[in-house]
Formats: C-alpha cells, sequence, structure tokens
C-alpha cells in the first residue's frame, strides 16, 4: 500500500487536495485530507509519498508515438522500445500508443504479431498499438474486423505518402464503413499525397533543395483539403474519426465545422506545432533545417496557425495533445542534405509533452484541468482506456504523476533521455517538471531518479473507443 499525502489531485473535471490511497496496482481512495479515516493512517502498513506544494496528476497518455520504426532501409527512428518508455516515464507519460504497421504486400496479423514481439519485455510503462493499414485489400479487411478482439480498436490510414501508406478514397471508404460496424476508431493522415507529390517533383526541377521546400511543397491548403475530404468520407462510412497531427489552421477550421454539426470528428495536435515555425526552425541551412523535417511540416507564423490552435485547444476543436514522437540521428537527417525528400520524417518530443503544455497553463493559454484532459483523459477515452488510465479515481490504474510546478529546467541533448544526439527543444527553458512516476503502483521515477524496468510495462488490450461527445 502507498499513500500519497499534502499534493492538489488534478482531474480533468476536479481539482482539490485528497490523499491517495493506492493497494497494488490500483487506486483504491481518494481521501479527504480532514476525514477521520486518516487518523488511523500510522495504523496502516502503508508507505507514505510526501506530495506537499506538488500536483498530483494521471499518468500522462500520449497516443501517438513511433519507437523503432523502420521509415527506410536506411532510416529507423532512434528510440526503441526500452529507450523511448524510458524518456516517456520521465517526462510524466505512463501510457504510450504506438502502431502495428501493415505495409504493401504483408497481412495485418504479421503486423500485430512482430510489433508484439518487439516490444515485449522491453517497455517501462504501459503501451498498445493502432493499426496502420497500408494495404486495403480483400484479405485485409477481413483481418482488419478482428483487430478488436486483439485489443487493437483503432486503425490509421494515410491520405499522404503515395509511394508507401497512401490509400486512394475508395480504400478509405471501405475501412471506415468497416470501422463503423466494429466500433473502432479512424486515425487519419489528412494530407492530400497526391498532389503533394507533384509539388515535390516541381521543386526538385527547379533545384529547390533544401528543408525548406519540405514545407512549401505540403502547402496547409492541402491539409485543409485532405481533412475535409476525411470527414466527408466519415460521415458517408457512419464512423468516428480522429485526425492526427493537426498541423494547420485550414484542417482546424474543417474539424470546428464537423463538431458543430455535432459529427463524431477529434483531432489532436502536437507541441512541434504550438511552438515551432516553418520560418524559423525549418528554412535554416544544412543540418538544423532538416532536423525539423516531419509531415505535415511546420507552418510559416505569418498565418497564426499557432495562435488558432491554441484556441482549438481551449474551445475542445482539438481533443488531445500527442507528440508524434518519431526521431532521427543527425546521421539519418542528413541523407536529405542534397535532396530534403530523402530525409526521414519526424521529430524527438516524447520526454517533453507535459513540460512543453503546462507552459501554456502557465501563460494562460488554457487552464490546469484542461491540460490533464489534454494530455491524459481525452486520449484514454477516445483509444479505450477510459476509467482504467487518465484518471484519478478509484479503481483506476496507480498511474500517478507528482508534479513540481516551480522546477525551472532547460530543455537539450545533454539532458534528455531520449535515444537522440540532438533536440530540436535546446536551450528552451520550462517552468514544472514531473518529479516522481508511479505506473501500476510502482515507482518508475523517483525524486528524479529511474528506479523502473524494462518489462515492467504490459500490452494494453483496450476497449472500444468511447467517441460520443
Ligand atoms: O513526420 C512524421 N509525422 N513522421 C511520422 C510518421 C507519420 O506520418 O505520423
Ligand atoms: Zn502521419
Ligand atoms: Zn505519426
Amino acid at each position: 500500500m502507498k499513500l500519497i499525502r499534502g499534493g492538489k489531485v488534478v482531474n480533468a473535471n476536479h481539482t482539490a487536495h485528497y490523499e491517495v490511497l493506492i493497494v497494488g496496482e490500483k487506486i483504491e481512495a481518494l481521501i479527504d485530507p480532514k476525514s477521520d479515516t486518516l487518523k488511523s493512517v500510522e495504523s496502516w502498513d502503508c508507505e507514505i509519498i510526501d506530495a506537499s506544494g506538488k500536483y498530483v496528476i494521471p499518468g500522462g497518455v500520449d497516443s501517438h508515438v513511433h519507437l523503432q520504426l523502420p521509415m527506410s532501409d536506411e532510416a529507423i527512428s532512434s528510440d526503441t522500445f526500452e529507450s523511448g518508455t524510458q524518456a516517456a516515464a520521465w517526462g510524466g507519460t505512463t501510457t504510450v500508443i504506438d502502431f502495428a504497421g501493415q505495409i504493401k504486400g504483408t497481412a495485418v496479423p504479421d503486423a500485430i504479431e512482430s510489433r508484439l514481439a518487439e516490444a515485449a519485455g522491453q517497455c517501462a510503462i504501459d503501451y498498445s498499438f493502432h493499426l496502420s493499414v497500408g494495404d486495403v485489400n480483400k484479405q485485409s479487411l477481413v483481418d482488419i474486423r478482428s483487430t478488436v478482439e486483439a485489443g487493437i480498436t483503432s486503425y490509421k490510414l494515410f491520405m499522404a505518402y503515395p509511394d508507401a501508406w497512401y490509400s486512394d478514397d475508395g480504400q478509405i471508404l471501405q475501412v471506415m464503413q468497416l470501422a463503423s460496424e466494429t466500433g473502432a476508431m479512424i486515425m487519419m493522415h489528412a494530407e492530400n499525397g497526391i498532389a503533394i507529390d507533384v509539388l515535390r517533383e516541381q521543386a526538385i526541377s527547379q533545384g529547390k533543395l533544401g528543408s525548406v521546400w519540405h514545407g512549401r511543397t505540403r502547402p496547409p491548403e492541402l491539409e485543409g483539403e485532405a481533412t475535409h475530404r476525411a470527414i466527408q468520407l466519415a460521415i458517408v462510412a457512419g464512423a468516428p474519426l480522429y485526425i492526427v497531427h493537426l498541423s494547420s489552421l485550414n484542417a482546424l477550421k474543417e474539424v470546428s465545422r464537423a463538431r458543430d454539426e455535432g459529427r463524431n470528428v477529434f483531432a489532436e495536435t502536437c507541441p512541434q506545432y504550438l511552438y515551432l515555425t516553418l520560418e524559423k526552425h525549418l528554412d535554416q541551412p544544412g543540418i538544423d533545417g532538416l532536423r525539423h523535417i516531419c509531415s505535415p511540416p511546420l507552418r510559416p507564423s505569418k498565418d497564426k496557425h499557432q495562435d488558432n490552435l491554441w484556441m482549438g485547444l481551449r474551445t475542445d476543436d482539438l481533443s488531445v495533445v500527442a507528440t508524434d514522437h518519431c526521431p532521427f540521428c543527425d546521421a539519418e537527417k542528413l541523407l536529405g542534405v542534397e535532396d530534403f525528400r530523402e530525409t526521414p520524417n519526424g521529430l524527438g518530443v516524447i520526454e517533453h509533452r507535459m513540460d512543453l503544455l503546462f507552459q501554456g497553463v502557465l501563460t494562460g493559454e488554457i487552464t490546469l484541468q484542461r491540460w490533464v484532459e489534454l494530455c491524459s483523459t481525452t486520449p484514454a477515452r477516445l483509444f479505450g482506456l477510459q476509467g482504467r488510465k487518465g484518471i484519478i479515481a478509484p479503481g483506476a490504474d496507480a498511474d500517478i504523476v507528482i508534479f513540481n510546478p516551480e522546477t525551472e529546467h532547460v530543455l537539450g541533448a545533454s539532458s534528455h533521455h531520449m535515444a537522440l544526439d540532438h533536440s530540436i527543444w535546446e536551450g528552451i527553458k520550462v517552468q514544472g517538471q514531473s518529479e516522481s512516476v508511479i505506473s501500476r503502483g510502482s515507482f518508475v521515477i523517483r525524486n528524479r531518479n529511474f528506479v523502473g524496468r524494462a518489462g515492467h510495462g504490459k500490452f494494453l488490450h483496450r476497449s472500444l473507443p468511447e467517441p460520443l461527445r
């Protein structure tokens, strides 16, 4: 038994001083500090954990990560299941949802089986998988149906990457129809990949080879267009839809309109789209620009995409902040030094999501409870972990972070725990830090020391999402 004493418990819907009683892997009770129950605490066989002056929050749920993802023959994302889940824990995240990717010519069950095998025994925190569907055909449509029984209740589709993961509108509609039957969530990478490929070819033939052209050939209009199309297809199919890594005002307007109409449409954004820009970060020579290549790209500051994304977080048009963590070291990023198309897409963020978003609490962009809701409670609810993760309540898993709102620290490669030789967050000073992190009743981080172990994290067999709003 453990009793977390003296902290302020912050849930998405309520904040108050409670003592949190943990028995085994579960939260047993929230006890009013003035209640008589606590008078007998000395007689309990109970480890007391002091959280005075700290926030006691549900462990973060990062619903979009790519650990050890092979992007090409030459580039695998640099965080393994072991290093990536440890880094996540350092940053206050206790659940990650990665992807089992069915690439063209392969079978869905094989994709799931091999991803389960890669992660088994490696993770410091709990984990699950979405299914990335890269080959919609007769057999995969049969196989996808049975993933729900395997606890995989969300499918990602791609309107981008025509040479790899792309599905056309007919294929997308068929998977959406299936999701409407099974109750699974459709996740969409919404960028018009066919049009983007034309722009990329044109840029290259004009000698526009630098990293900024990655951004300029993926304009926000093509994210807005794809988002609109995805929403219409989801409406026709009757499936719930979740737009991943939403980066632009253009896409946000489409999501907002759909939500105003009462549709089951949701979207996540990521810290990189809230803090980094095309001009300042992507439009730099050499490795500095290449490090910032991700898709969708960082957006120009002039169009006020960021201000609108923060607004979307407040109005609930954006429901989740995930990371899309997909880190590559400089050697891999430099593959595109002569042609931006050769640089693997993705950034390292998994460790800093909670801290970066907490800056939004300090500046008044979002409330403390909204921070918890965006980073933990809603991703748990939308991906079938409701009641189990993302909440401090009796019966939930004891995934708890003791967060010190005062600690200041500077982000950077020399102090982070991601397996990454640079940091796109280098030198950024933040206030607030996860001091101790508990996963299913066991410390993973204790007073800023790692005390967890590979293999503590369990595969989460997820229920159907609870998408209704
Ligand atoms: O650049 C990105 N986003 N890399 C990860 C793959 C994806 O599309 O989510
Ligand atoms: Zn994507
Ligand atoms: Zn991704």
